[in-house]
């Protein structure tokens, strides 16, 4: 079979010819129909991630067709544990250490397999598993989203929270959105969100706090010496959730704010099995349309990875298999 391979760090993909994946038990061999690119994804390519093994094929969001004639997307944690609260020593992801789904078939176990929406095409399925269910995570189970909630997504062009940025406008909240560009932000308002601002604004979280009283929930994937605007945008018991911390430690962060507006400040991490479920049923319930900004061939992976790295991307990008 055909599949995209990081031969070594720091190198281009090579799209080549890999032999077939060996289907163990338990398992279910899946003819991948289209993958999605993560940021995770280029990480691992530039040696960011710790004891990458090369070669390797990478990629963690997939959808495709069993044997059977199954629809489905692959669900890509494995080995989560016992403890909703958080993963086990054991828990890893599709596409590092194991071989990835940039490739036309996948051998994976069924309890990993979960329907395809009907209303999804093969490439809206392939954006969905690991974006989204990181933000189903931090924005419904971390951040307890209901109807009504002042919501901010900060940085909506990120993968994940342009997913939480849909699912909360779908569970009834009032959504907020920065960004760097303008035009991401005229697009999170045609998705439903109530407005934005720019994060490269001065002191930003106090403008929006005065414009529109104080947020429920603040979702984030930066971190950096921005996360201050953050406290300041929070309203009294805010909640804010991080999941990725793009921009390093957080620091000047005034305690007494946190303490003051009674704040909770939480990470979190991909999610459970269950929310993995969860989440596709409330995509499938919504009939939430993940938003892709473009289509690659497989072969064509470089020119993904090129895009992604230049963060010009609103929505996924994704590879047609
Ligand atoms: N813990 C987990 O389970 C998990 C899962 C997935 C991802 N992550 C992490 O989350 C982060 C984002 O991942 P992704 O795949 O969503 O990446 P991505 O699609 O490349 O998103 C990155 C986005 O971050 C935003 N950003 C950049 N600088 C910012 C700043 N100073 N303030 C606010 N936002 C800023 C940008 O938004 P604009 O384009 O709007 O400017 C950019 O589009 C990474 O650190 C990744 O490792 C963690």
């Amino acid at each position: 079979m055909k599949a995209l391979v990081l031969e070594s760090l720091h190198q281009a993909l090579v799209y080549k010819e890999v032999d077939e994946p060996k289907v163990g038990k338990g398992e279910v061999l899946v003819r991948l129909k289209a993958a999605s690119l993560n940021h995770r994804d280029v990480w691992i390519s530039k040696g960011l991630y710790p004891g990458v093994q090369t070669p390797i094929i990478l990629g963690s969001c997939a959808s495709g067709i069993t044997e059977e004639g199954r629809q489905v997307i692959i669900d890509p944690g494995f080995g989560w544990g016992d403890d909703p609260r958080f993963q086990s020593a054991f828990y890893h992801i599709l596409g590092s250490p194991n071989a990835g789904v940039f490739a036309e078939k996948i051998a994976v176990p069924s309890a990993n397999l979960v329907h395809k929406p009907v209303h999804l095409t093969y490439e809206e399925a392939a954006a969905l598993p690991l974006a989204g269910l990181t933000a189903y995570r931090a924005l419904m189970t971390k951040g307890r989203c209901k109807y009504g909630d002042k919501v901010l997504i900060n940085g909506v062009g990120g993968g994940v929270a342009l997913f939480a940025c849909q699912f909360a406008i779908a569970q009834g909240a009032e959504v907020y959105v920065t960004s760097s560009s303008p035009e991401k932000i005229a697009r999170a308002e045609a998705l439903g969100a109530k407005g934005g601002i720019s994060y490269r604004k001065e002191n930003w979280g106090k403008a929006l706090l005065k414009s529109t009283g104080g947020f429920d929930v603040i979702i984030d994937s930066a971190g950096g010496h921005g996360f201050k605007n953050l406290i300041d945008a929070a309203g009294m018991g805010g909640r804010i959730v991080f999941y990725g911390g793009t921009h390093g430690e957080i620091n000047h962060i005034n305690p007494q704010k946190v303490f003051w507006k009674q704040l909770q400040i939480m990470g979190s991490t991909m999610g459970t099995p269950e929310e993995f479920r969860d989440m596709v049923r409330f995509v499938e319930e919504h009939k939430i349309k993940p938003v892709v900004d473009e289509i690659f061939d497989l072969a064509q992976g470089n020119d993904a990875f090129e895009k992604m790295k230049a963060g010009k991307q609103f929505g996924k990008l994704v590879l047609k298999i």
